[in-house]
């Protein structure tokens, strides 16, 4: 059975498409998911790929995701810079996390500067659209092999 990895996306994200597309391009969460599932399996990984705009519920599926899921890999779009839930959601479920942003938050408004999670992903990946998705799952499938 392919391992399976978690990638969570948050606020805003089911917008993609008709939302601000000169900073989030114009491609929908959809055509994200379908991009990172081809990508993934070509790495023999399963996904589930999901999106709340509800912090409790990301929180439940991290905590979901301890049961069956290799690694997490996390748009958290605005909670980024707000949640200490999610931080500690994250922290507590062990699983190996990689921080995402389409845009470069680094060149925006100075509060989206601060993440609650970097700290505590493996990496942060930010400023490549789409591609951010699918250079976290080629990150993603290196981290579990050097595990496993
Ligand atoms: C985002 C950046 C966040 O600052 C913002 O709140 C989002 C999306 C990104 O993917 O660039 O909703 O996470």
């Amino acid at each position: 059975m392919a391992t399976k990895i978690l990638i969570l996306n948050g606020p805003n994200l089911n917008m993609l498409g008709k939302r601000e597309p000169g900073i989030y391009g114009s491609e929908t969460l959809q055509d994200i998911e379908d991009q990172a599932r081809t990508r993934a399996s070509s790495h023999d990984l399963d996904i589930d790929f999901r999106q709340s705009n509800h912090e409790g519920e990301l929180v439940t599926w991290i905590q979901e995701a301890v049961e069956d899921t290799a690694g997490l890999i996390f748009n958290a779009a605005a909670y980024t810079h707000t949640s200490v839930a999610l931080h500690d959601a994250v922290r507590a479920s062990g699983l190996p996390m990689i921080e995402v942003h389409l845009s470069n938050v680094y060149q925006r408004e100075q509060f989206r500067h601060k993440s609650y999670l970097s700290a505590i992903a493996k990496g942060v990946i930010c400023g490549f659209g789409v591609d951010s998705y699918l250079l976290a799952i080629d990150a993603m499938s290196r981290i579990l092999k050097s595990e496993s």
